[in-house]
């Protein structure tokens, strides 16, 4: 018998070298352990040994069972592991993954377009806090106590005295602080209004504050800026108009509209069929604004205006619903 188990082993090490994959290697289990197998066959011969060699028979046989256990198993894992590898070998072949780069929000697009306008003009950009007093936000504006924008329901009011500005207007005054004329700049940002939000409406919005302040600023140099604004921002064939209004900071004052660009004019649903849009406000800056921030008394002469960046881009998209930009809805915001 001990020969026996020793050929065994030598052809059980060549069909194991044999063995290919996971099947093969099964068989082979099934073929020298199974409960038919060779292993089990030589067992059940043990009863009829002679006696004296029973014993030791009995332990070559198990080291032959425990041998060939270790080794089907090895090879097994060996085979698993090599497959699990080639799996995960990296195949240069295949086209790379592609993440989609995100797109610039339409309101910092709009916002870019107006700054660039105003930059090709001369004009530089500067910012200020949104966080501010009522004296940047009111008092050098000349907005009187008494104003209604002035209560704390129609302002957000962090304490007495502070809050988040109401318009862009507050930079104005914070420029000239700093510095004498000329002053050419614009000021964007964002501002804060107590307002129900609405298709029309939002807490929160931006603005482009544009002041031009030196010797001899005049109205019409106003209307010249504003009229290439227009063209450039609208087209070629956008008219201007002014009407007139009131600011406590400019004096005089305007509203400003354009053509409406949807009907050139005619008279749609847009532009309530009056063939014009309201896109700004502006005027002379005040002389109690100048007197606010210390300039000489009649040397100075300059304008202001100021703008919604959100009214812009939704006249010239044609997007009916201001709350569409601050929902961060991927199919709304890739559109632009
Ligand atoms: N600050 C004004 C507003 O928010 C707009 C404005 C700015 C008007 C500058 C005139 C001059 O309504």
């Amino acid at each position: 018998m001990e020969r026996e188990i020793q050929s065994i082993k030598t052809t059980f090490e060549k069909e194991l070298a044999n063995a290919g994959d996971a099947d093969s290697l099964e068989a082979l289990r099934v073929k020298y352990l199974g409960r038919k197998g060779i292993v089990a066959d030589l067992m059940q011969r043990l009863p009829g040994m002679p006696k004296d060699e029973k014993p030791k028979m009995g332990r070559e046989l198990n080291l032959l069972k425990k041998d060939l256990e270790k080794k089907i198993k090895n090879a097994k894992e060996n085979f698993s592991q090599k497959t699990r590898t080639a799996h995960s070998a990296i195949d240069v072949t295949l086209p790379g993954t592609w993440r989609k780069p995100g797109e610039i929000h339409p309101i910092t697009k709009t916002l870019n377009e107006i700054n660039d306008i105003f930059i090709s003009l001369g004009f530089r950009i500067t910012e200020g806090p949104e966080i501010e007093t009522e004296f940047y936000n009111f008092e050098a504006l000349n907005i009187p106590l008494e104003h209604p924008s002035r209560d704390a329901f129609d302002t957000f009011y962090i304490k007495k005295d502070i809050l988040l500005r109401s318009h862009t207007s507050t930079v104005q005054i914070r420029i000239m602080e700093k510095g004498s004329p000329p002053i050419q700049a614009i000021m964007p940002g964002r501002v804060y209004r107590p307002d129900a939000t609405d298709a029309s409406h939002s807490f929160m919005f931006h603005q482009v504050e544009g002041l031009m302040v030196d010797e001899r600023v005049k109205f019409t140099d106003l209307k010249g800026v504003l009229n290439i604004f227009a063209k450039q921002m609208f087209g070629e064939k956008t008219k201007v108009r002014f009407r007139p209004s009131f600011f406590p900071f400019t004096e005089p004052s305007a509203e400003v509209d354009v053509s409406c660009i949807i009907c050139k004019g005619r008279g749609c649903r847009v532009c309530s069929h009056t063939g014009w849009l309201e896109i700004l406000g502006a005027g002379m800056v005040s002389p109690k604004v100048f007197e606010a921030v210390g300039y000489p008394k009649n040397k100075y002469t300059g304008f202001a205006f100021g703008m919604g960046v959100e009214r812009i881009a939704m006249l010239k998209h044609g997007i009916d619903d201001i709350r569409l930009f601050f929902e961060n809805d991927a199919r709304f915001l890739k559109q632009f």
